[in-house]
């Protein structure tokens, strides 16, 4: 017999390759358990919260629920390196491991920059790229893994392009990524066909590798600013200072990174909910004006970022439930939006769901996705290019899913089609 899930199962990769078993987790702890103690062995334990508005209530009081302190769930083992190396066993210290002023300022750095005002200045070069990635599909004949060979590579391109990474050097800065975000699923592969590195490589030295990598990018951006990323990053500042080299490297980690494994989880889990739910195919092909709310319902449907941690300040009671100050809550964002008291039919994909309502795939609050408008961009410059041309489109095979506790999406979604 197979053991159903339990809250600890939540710290396992392997369990996020079945995410409907998850769902069922997510589901069931809603209903019975809305305050849920897990005690994994080899992780502090934690609590593990699932209700769309308990998580909603948390983010909106940052003041009670810090960021900083826990921000996402890792291995004891890996967060006593951190502590070695770092003196915080958060290791980085990107804008969602930070709090109140010091994060409104860091986070000031780059608002306007991925806001939509200056993203529009963008699209054109975004639907070039859709235009490059769909054509790279036709050409592949009639199938293809377009997880793997499609939705994979063009968030990729969009988020190289923006920052300012050479073309040339893509391969090395997803291969980081990978050690960073999925360390734990040995199958993903870099577009060189290589093998992604050992979840212990990738504690070792991957924020070090990125700080290499970009110091040479930072210096040049100093000298001669572009309208990209790098360079809004290398000549940020913060309270009248230039920002402390370790806040630069997790910028740009958390720039070059946030937006690409969640982007192509919603582009490649948009489509599976497309041929899963063949009306709402029909439906889309027929209105590409839906591509608004379809995005928000790739995202929603999808939900590839599991979980961010916050730590309560002071003791808290949930639900009859005391959380002491200092024990940290898992915010399960995949549970939020399926709940059933938000999404009564959370379980049916519908692209023309009215208002989305806050449905938290993004977060919300302080720490709400920065990329959020940029993400949304992309997935509809992409279908936006693919549905005219696409005549017919079927599954051809099981679709698998990257073994993640953090962020995790389709790894695989075999497809037969014609264009
Ligand atoms: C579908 C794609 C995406 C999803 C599902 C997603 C999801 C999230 C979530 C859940 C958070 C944390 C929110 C919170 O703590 O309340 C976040 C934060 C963030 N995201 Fe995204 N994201 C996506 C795409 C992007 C893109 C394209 C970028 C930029 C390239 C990006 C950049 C960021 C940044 C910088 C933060 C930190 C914001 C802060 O802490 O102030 N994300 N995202």
């Amino acid at each position: 017999m197979i053991e159903p899930l339990t809250p600890e199962s939540l710290a396992r990769a392997s369990t996020f390759s079945k995410p409907n078993e998850v769902y069922e987790l997510y589901a069931r702890l809603r209903r019975d358990a809305p305050v849920a103690k897990a005690e994994p062995r080899g992780y502090r334990p934690f609590w593990v919260m699932t209700r769309h508005d308990d998580i909603m209530a948390i983010e909106r009081d940052p003041a009670t629920y810090a960021a900083g302190d826990r921000t996402v769930l890792l291995p004891e083992k890996v967060e006593a390196i951190y502590e070695a190396k770092y003196g915080d066993r958060n290791g980085v210290k990107p804008l969602t491991h930070m709090d109140g002023p010091y994060h409104r300022a860091h986070r000031g750095v780059t608002m306007d920059w991925f806001g939509p005002k200056n993203l529009r200045k963008f699209e054109p070069q975004i639907a070039a790229i859709a235009k490059e990635f769909v054509d790279r599909m036709e050409d592949l004949g009639a199938a293809c893994d377009f997880s793997a060979d499609i939705a994979y590579w063009f968030p990729l391109r969009v988020v190289m392009t923006l920052m300012g990474v050479p073309k040339e050097d893509e391969a090395q800065v997803l291969r980081l990524t990978q050690r960073l975000f999925s360390p734990a699923d040995k199958d993903l592969k870099t577009q060189d066909g290589e093998k992604s590195a050992s979840a212990h490589d990738g504690v070792r030295d991957v924020f070090a590798e990125f700080g290499d990598y970009y110091r040479a990018l930072t210096e040049d951006r100093r000298k001669s600013p572009k309208d990209d990323i790098i360079s809004t990053i290398a000549n940020g500042v913060v309270n009248g200072c230039p920002m402390a080299e370790r806040e630069m490297t997790s910028y740009y980690v958390i720039a070059s990174t946030a937006g690409h494994d969640t982007t192509a989880a919603s582009i490649g889990g948009g489509l599976l909910g497309l041929l899963q739910f063949p009306d709402q195919l029909e439906m889309l092909r027929a209105d590409l004006g839906l591509l608004n709310s379809a995005a928000e319902e790739f995202v929603r449907w999808t939900a590839p970022v599991k979980h961010f941690m916050r730590t309560p300040q002071q003791d808290v009671t949930w639900h009859g439930t005391t959380i002491a100050a200092g024990e940290a809550i898992m915010l399960c964002y995949a549970s939020a939006c399926r709940d059933e008291s938000v999404f009564p039919d959370g379980n049916q994909f519908r692209i023309d769901r009215k208002s989305n309502p806050a449905h938290l795939a993004f977060g919300y609050g302080p720490h709400f996705c920065l990329g959020k408008f940029l993400a949304t961009m992309e997935i509809r410059a992409f279908y936006a290019e693919l549905l005219p041309r696409l005549k017919h489109v079927e599954l051809a095979g099981e679709p698998t899913y990257i073994e993640s506790t953090f962020v995790s999406g389709l790894k695989s979604l075999p497809i037969r089609f014609s264009f």
